[in-house]
């Protein structure tokens, strides 16, 4: 990235190329690797898609918790593959970030060294098994608010990364919700589980979305951009919307005593998440924020050899070829 002496560095770019970046995100066509883009544009996407893939690995903790401990084998069987699958989005946005330049190693570091964020979702604690089914409904739910729009994202290998991601997040939210309406079919001790589990997690969730428009300072140029098509708060009122039924057909009651529908609006209106809440847990104060890096840092740590066994073979593979064109 670093500019050579006497050509230009890549905000000098050509005015032409400027216009070609601008034209292709006013015809909501695709940048791609290969693109001249802004600065901003790339440094705003490998936050972006950086924190999205640190999210999705951090993220397989609070339910991983729980494949030991897993009421049946199906449950197990089930759990286990929702973990993988969150594992496989994690890898497949990190390729993503790689496209713009960074490496992946890098951002594990950045993510180690506390200067890149993840979801303030994963920092609550799962207390009982009904949190499996919460948060494949709620939480992948809401991923998949914020997420299918990013299928139409300005950006080519994160658009199309998300096709795919938002595909297996609906499968995540299915299992969620059934595993719920298996046990609200269960017994009374069951059901106060499942009540228990939405009243802890559904403030969280609303959060997931960030922080109120008027306090977002990033999303008016990340949607002029049109790496992000959606404000937060209209992200939010979406999710409401669409849970508000699912939880009436459930059985549960979701705690907000401003929640009700808005026959104007033809939407629900709803209360004010605890904005001072959101800001304690993305600054590192949340409830299972020390125990979520200490468990990735351990991870990273044990997983080297792993890494280093992997160097060494990919290096093997590749003298042999050589090898083998030489001769
Ligand atoms: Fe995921
Ligand atoms: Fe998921």
């Amino acid at each position: 990235m670093t500019a050579q002496a006497g050509s230009p560095s890549v905000d000098e770019a050509p005015p032409e190329l400027q216009k070609r970046f601008e034209d292709t995100i006013a015809r909501d066509q695709r940048i791609e690797p290969r693109d001249w883009m802004p600065d901003g544009y790339r440094k705003t996407l490998v936050r972006q898609v950086a924190q999205h893939a640190h999210s999705e690995i951090i993220g397989m903790q609070p339910e991983g918790e729980w494949i030991t401990r897993a009421p049946s084998l199906r449950r197990k069987a089930i759990l286990f593959a929702k973990v993988q699958d969150e594992a496989g989005h994690g890898l497949y946005l990190y390729s993503a970030a790689e496209t713009l330049g960074v490496d992946r190693a890098d951002l594990t570091e950045r993510l180690l060294e506390g200067r890149q964020k993840y979801s303030s979702i994963f920092n609550y604690p799962t207390r009982n098994f009904a949190d499996v089914g919460v948060i494949g409904w709620f939480v992948d739910g809401a991923a998949i608010c914020n997420q299918v729009p990013l299928c139409r994202s300005s950006y080519g290998p994160y658009a199309r990364a998300m096709v795919r991601i938002c595909k297996e997040e609906s499968f995540h939210q299915r299992q969620g919700y059934e595993l719920l309406m298996t046990m609200m079919r269960g017994t009374d001790a069951q059901r106060a589980m499942v009540q228990d589990a939405v009243d802890r997690w559904w403030w969280p969730s609303l959060m997931m979305f960030g922080p109120p428009d008027d306090d977002s300072p990033n999303s008016a140029r990340s949607m002029a951009w049109k790496i992000k098509r959606h404000s937060n708060d209209e992200l939010r009122q979406r999710f409401v919307d669409m849970t508000v039924p699912q939880a009436e057909k459930l059985g549960v009651t979701l705690p907000d005593p401003d929640l009700r529908w808005n026959e104007d609006r033809g939407r629900y209106d709803f209360g004010t998440p605890d904005w001072s809440e959101l800001k304690r847990v993305i600054t590192g104060d949340g409830p299972c924020n020390e125990e979520r890096m200490a468990r990735r840092r351990a991870a990273h740590e044990e997983g080297a050899w792993v890494r280093e066994a992997a160097a060494a073979h990919a290096a093997k593979q590749a003298a042999r070829t050589q090898n083998g064109a030489v001769a």
